[in-house]
């Protein structure tokens, strides 16, 4: 589903766009005093080995995470009572990671990544941890996380229109943050702004022109810019392509890519299209109902995932020249559940084409499907996933319902 976005300004006056806030009509705030800020890890204890991480850091163990999320659990609370939006989430991202996150609308994603800059409604819930380089954000002071905002970690979010201030130029809009946070004066800033600018493609004659003379590419190429004006150590993109046709998004999409890849920065990607995060990232986390229900590598998770619910969202996108996937064409019966009323056991049963009598009442936590990817799925082994590993066999893949079967 695709959000409005509105334009909003954080303390600092600098703008930013929040889905989340736009939809549900609050500002951009840190969580209110008093909201719990704890580490619970009663309800989804990981399995050892199996707790969403990514492998070891490249270079060693001494490579400090970028991202750190350890069993994330966050209750919205609203006027239809409390409503579990995310539900013990661990996730690890080293310098110059990618990780796709994915799910069907409402499965949480936006919430994770609102709760990685603190951008979540006062009153909300947060226990657990987000260590961004070793700090943990939940417990930071607000000083210290204006700091943190565009320097330590940048968010774009879709809608580049909306976010971006219509009555300033583009090269002023992007010295802003760095005016801000690196106490430099305003014409050095903009200097920088071009020389981003060039970096993202747009000519240097395009920081005189106000937004509305730009394509909605080019805004998004501009929102990019700015992520990366302070050089943070992380970006999250929540839907920052998805309103672009095709063409646009694929030269976006290859431009953040590079970026990242030559600055080491860790990005953490979020999107319904499968296809592009598989293309876009090293790793693809799914998300069900709040909790992970498959996390490994991108393409190998793309081709043949484990859990039914992360096949069937790869089965929603055909294979490109694979004419008999174009005519047959497979979804998914039913619809995610309310986070308030969830069912038992697997939160997935009553959608799950090869549920099992005791899928109802098992509770299921991420399992090791191999020593990289996990899946949360009674009918995952581990101890056959490691053998199959080593052995190079796949698991057997459980077949889905086709649309004509709903
Ligand atoms: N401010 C809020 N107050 C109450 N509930 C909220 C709030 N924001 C989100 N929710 C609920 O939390 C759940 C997760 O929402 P979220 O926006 O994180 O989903 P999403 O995976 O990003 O969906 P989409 O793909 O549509 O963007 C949904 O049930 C949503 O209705
Ligand atoms: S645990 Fe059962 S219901 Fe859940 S995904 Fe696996 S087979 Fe389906
Ligand atoms: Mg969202």
């Amino acid at each position: 589903m695709v959000h409005a976005a509105a334009r909003l300004r954080d303390p600092c006056g600098r703008p930013r766009v929040h889905a989340l806030r736009a939809r549900h009509g609050d500002r951009a705030q840190p969580p209110a005093a008093g909201c719990a800020v704890t580490t619970d890890a009663t309800e989804q204890e990981p399995a050892p080995g199996a707790d969403g991480r990514a492998p070891e850091p490249r270079g060693g163990s001494s490579v400090r995470p970028t991202l750190q999320i350890e069993d994330l659990r966050i209750t919205y609370r609203g006027s239809r009572g409390e409503i579990p939006a995310v539900r013990g989430i661990s996730l690890t991202l080293n310098p110059g990671d990618t990780l796709g996150l994915a799910g069907e609308s409402g499965c949480g994603k936006s919430t994770v990544a609102a709760a990685v800059l603190r951008l979540l409604p006062p009153g909300t819930e947060v226990t657990g941890r987000i260590l961004l380089d070793g700090e943990d954000i939940l417990a930071m002071s607000f000083g210290k996380l204006r700091a943190v905002r565009w320097a330590g970690a940048s968010i774009v979010f879709q809608g580049a229109m909306h976010s971006l201030n219509p009555v300033h130029r583009i090269a002023r809009q992007i010295a802003e943050p760095i005016v801000l946070h690196e106490g430099i004066g305003r014409e050095a800033a903009e200097a920088r702004a071009v020389e981003l600018m060039a970096q993202v493609g747009l000519p240097a004659w395009r920081a005189t022109s106000y937004p509305h003379e730009l394509s909605g590419g080019q805004r998004q190429r501009v929102m990019i810019a700015m992520a990366l004006a302070c050089s943070p150590q992380l970006i999250v993109a929540d839907e920052a392509t998805t309103a672009l046709d095709v063409m646009i998004q694929a030269q976006v999409l290859r431009l953040l890519k590079q970026l990242v890849t030559e600055r080491h920065i860790a990005l953490v990607m979020i999107s319904h299209d499968l296809s592009v995060l598989a293309d876009t990232c090293e790793r693809l986390a799914v998300m069900y109902a709040g909790r992970l229900v498959e996390h490994g590598p991108s393409r190998e998770v793309f081709a043949g995932a484990r859990h039914p619910y992360a096949q069937a969202l790869s089965a929603a996108f055909p294979t490109v020249g694979d004419p008999a996937e174009r005519r047959n064409p497979q979804g998914l019966a039913g619809d995610p559940p309310d986070p308030a009323d969830l069912p038992t056991g697997c939160s997935f049963h009553p959608r799950c084409p090869v549920v099992m009598d005791e899928c109802s009442t098992t509770p299921v936590t991420l399992r090791a499907a191999r020593d990289d990817w996990q899946a949360a799925c009674l009918r995952v082994e581990a101890t056959a996933g490691a053998a199959a590993a080593a052995t190079g066999e796949d698991l057997p893949a459980p077949t889905l319902l086709t649309k004509g079967d709903a």
